[in-house]
């Protein structure tokens, strides 16, 4: 059976739709997919936080997967920079990306600091009911400034970088995020343990 697709630039784009859905792939993998979006400033812990979840959910054979900001850039969104419209295209197109693994299965850990509320709540309307979770990764900015983990901070008080998220940019924190960590007098297991209890809560792991 083909749908009309809307949305699209191209005339005559249909949509296939496959023999295997959602439900057979959850049977298949043992536990439903879904979109863990951490956001919050750099350096709160965002990719530490995600990766840390995701061996712990590997190791229970949960198909996971982390979709780190550098490591998209360096790919798929090459072409963008730091402009608000810019920001912007970035979390469309990554929030594509997440619900294509999250439709395969996949609990998508995704790491990406998504300043704008608009553009996160977007996302959150791409998924389903209970699929789209929201990480805030709350940790003060001076702290973040101290921990520095790459030194960009340095860098944009010196003026060497610009658009720079708190300082010269904006942050919209999460209003009610499913998952609000604080960060800053706790371990990185301790705060994992937490994402990986919420999923355990609300039936996402199954089994697993
Ligand atoms: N409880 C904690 N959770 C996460 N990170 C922590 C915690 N305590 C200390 N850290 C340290 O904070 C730093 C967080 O850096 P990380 O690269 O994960 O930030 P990020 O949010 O991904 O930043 P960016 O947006 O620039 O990619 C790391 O050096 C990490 O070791
Ligand atoms: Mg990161």
């Amino acid at each position: 059976m083909v749908t009309a697709m809307t949305g699209s630039k191209a005339d005559n784009v249909t949509w296939h739709i496959g023999e295997v859905d959602r439900d057979v792939r959850t049977a298949a993998h043992g536990h439903r997919g879904a979109v863990l979006w951490f956001t919050g400033l750099s350096g709160s812990g965002k990719s530490t936080i995600a990766h840390r979840v995701e061996r712990m959910l590997i190791e229970r054979r949960v198909f996971a997967y982390v979709l780190d900001g550098d490591n998209i850039r360096h790919g798929l969104n090459r072409d963008l920079g730091f402009s608000p419209e810019e920001r912007e295209e970035n979390i469309r197109r990554i929030g594509e990306v997440a619900r294509l693994f999250a439709d395969s299965g996949a609990v998508v850990l995704s790491a990406f600091i998504s300043p704008y509320r608009r553009d996160r709540d977007r996302v959150r309307g791409l998924l389903g009911e209970g699929e789209f979770v929201e990480v805030f990764v709350d940790t003060p900015l001076e702290i973040c400034e101290a921990r520095d983990p790459k030194g960009l901070y340095k860098k944009a008080r010196a003026g060497e970088i610009s658009n720079f998220t708190g300082l010269d940019a904006p942050y919209e924190a999460p209003e009610a995020p499913e998952v609000h960590l604080e960060t800053a007098d706790r371990s990185v297991d301790e705060v994992a343990a937490r994402v990986v209890g919420y999923l355990e809560a609300h039936d996402i792991l199954g089994d697993s």
